[in-house]
């Protein structure tokens, strides 16, 4: 013990000529104290002074468990929001996973959050000040931006995000995102009409231009009384497991280069402003093919019907009501490698749609005309130029499925079908499982049926993705 003070006590002193050289005001017996009171409490070591916090900003030192050698790292960097607040959420939920934390808070953010909170959560030191002496003269935003997997923004306020796509870099957040090369996601959170503003939407597509990763914004309430709209921070959840998408090791990517077209969920026919013609497609078979397409590399456009899903990160995601807008984004999206037609879009709509809501007359019940919707599968099908070289299209039916099947697949002119029993006892409408079968042509000109097992919609997603896989493997470019 008294070898090991006096080892210590040798530390301190060199600590403290290392902190005078370096212009440090603290005092050698603060130092001293801080060496000696980790000793007697059996503490490990405390860093050195780079590292070192001020009392402000200190952590709890090694509370909980102490991340695995050799687990991913995050500079979290919280920005000025009201969603500030989930940000403390996020660094548990990371390291629920098994990520290192470390913050960064922005001026405006510790309006909302305190460094301490964030320290104590990510049991690591918080910072917030480019010129702090403590770390920046060991360029600390360097360190900050290179000694960590990736950097998370969340919430990323449109102040920051400008600054970002115009690369400034007059404060520790903006310092390290311009020293970055690392990859960085943003969780984006603001009011809808500054989410909207042109200006956002450029620095959004410069930012997207520059190989930055977005999660988000939902859509929803907003802080503000009364508003709601696109603009709320995605959940916590949402951004952890994006941002463990790409924390991942890098998997094969067998359709990096492909562009993937997916059409899900319901479509809503408007009878008049107030009232619709639905169905009760849920959209996650077609979500879930989305995001598998996705984690095997492609450039994913998932175009929606309203759907109570959050949106797939990194998925391009137009969200539609009818099927001719439906129709109208697909022909927008193309060109496309691949097209999954896995909407249930209505078959018809009401002709003359009413411009005020229909009232009770007394006349009657009013009748309702309808006329036929375009058949977008169909239609991108007979395409000459454009066409996808695989159009898939699903069969949902409720009786003589593979022979209901068989008729759509010459109908639509598809090149393969995905043919489900959706009838109510089997709960495949809204529920969480899916039982397939893959209709494709057969060399003799007939048509192949492969059944697959009672399995997740997950499950669906990536055997359909593995098969469309092979399938561009073994074609001819
Ligand atoms: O004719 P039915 O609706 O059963 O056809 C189902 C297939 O056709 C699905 O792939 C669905 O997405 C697509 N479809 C379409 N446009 C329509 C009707 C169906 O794309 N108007």
């Amino acid at each position: 013990m008294a070898s090991l003070t006096i080892r210590k006590l040798d530390e301190a002193v060199k600590a403290y000529l290392r902190l005078r050289s370096a212009g440090n005001g603290r005092s050698v017996e603060e130092e001293v104290r801080v060496i000696l009171g980790d000793l007697i409490q059996g503490r490990p070591e405390t860093p050195g002074p780079p590292q070192t916090p001020s009392p402000a900003e200190a952590a709890p030192r090694h509370r909980g468990p102490v991340p695995a050698s050799g687990s991913s790292r995050v500079t979290l960097i919280i920005g000025g929001g009201i969603a500030a607040y989930k940000a403390l959420d996020l660094i548990r939920r990371l390291k629920e996973r098994h990520v290192r934390v470390r913050c960064v808070l922005t001026a405006a953010a510790q309006k909302f959050v305190t460094p301490l909170a964030a320290s104590a959560l990510s049991n690591e030191r918080c910072y917030t000040d480019l010129f702090d002496p403590g770390s920046e003269f060991d360029a600390g935003h360097i360190r900050l931006a290179r000694e960590c997997d990736l950097i998370v923004v969340a919430p990323a306020t449109a102040d920051l995000m400008a600054k970002m796509a115009q690369g400034h870099a007059d404060d520790l957040a903006t310092a390290i995102l311009l020293a970055a090369d690392k990859p960085i996601l943003l969780a984006p959170a603001m009011n809808p009409l500054m989410w909207n503003n042109p200006a956002t939407r450029r620095n959004v597509a410069q930012l997207a231009r520059d190989g930055v990763a977005t999660i988000g914004p939902n859509a929803g309430e907003m802080a503000e009384a009364g508003e709601a709209g696109v603009g709320r921070m995605a959940e916590p959840t949402q951004i952890a497991t994006a941002a463990e998408q790409i924390l991942k090791p890098a998997k094969p990517q067998p359709l990096k280069g492909k562009h993937v077209l997916i059409t899900a969920g319901p479509t809503h026919e408007p009878i008049d402003p107030v009232r619709y013609i639905a169905n009760r497609s849920s959209g996650k078979q077609g979500f879930a093919i989305a995001a598998a397409a996705q984690a095997a590399g492609a450039a994913v456009t998932l175009i929606s019907g309203p759907v109570d899903l959050d949106d797939p990160a990194g998925v391009d995601v137009r969200h539609v009501e009818s099927a001719r807008e439906m129709l109208a984004q697909v022909e927008a999206a193309l060109p496309a490698d691949i097209a999954v037609f896995a909407a249930a879009v209505a078959d018809w709509r009401v002709a003359s749609e009413g411009a005020q809501k229909l009232k009770k007359t007394g006349a009657g019940i009013p009748p309702l005309q309808l006329t036929e919707n375009p058949d977008i599968l169909a239609t991108i099908s007979k395409l000459r130029e454009t066409r996808p070289p695989l159009v898939i299209g699903f069969a949902a039916e409720t009786e003589h499925l593979i022979d209901n099947a068989t008729a759509k697949f010459a109908r639509k002119g598809c090149d393969w079908i995905v043919a489900n029993d959706v009838s109510p006892a089997t709960g495949v409408m809204g529920g969480d499982r899916n039982t397939v079968h893959l209709l494709t042509r057969g060399r003799d000109g007939g048509v192949d049926v492969d059944s697959w097992p009672v399995m997740t919609k997950e499950q669906v997603a990536a055997a359909l993705i593995d098969r469309i896989a092979s399938h561009i493997k073994s074609s001819p470019a």
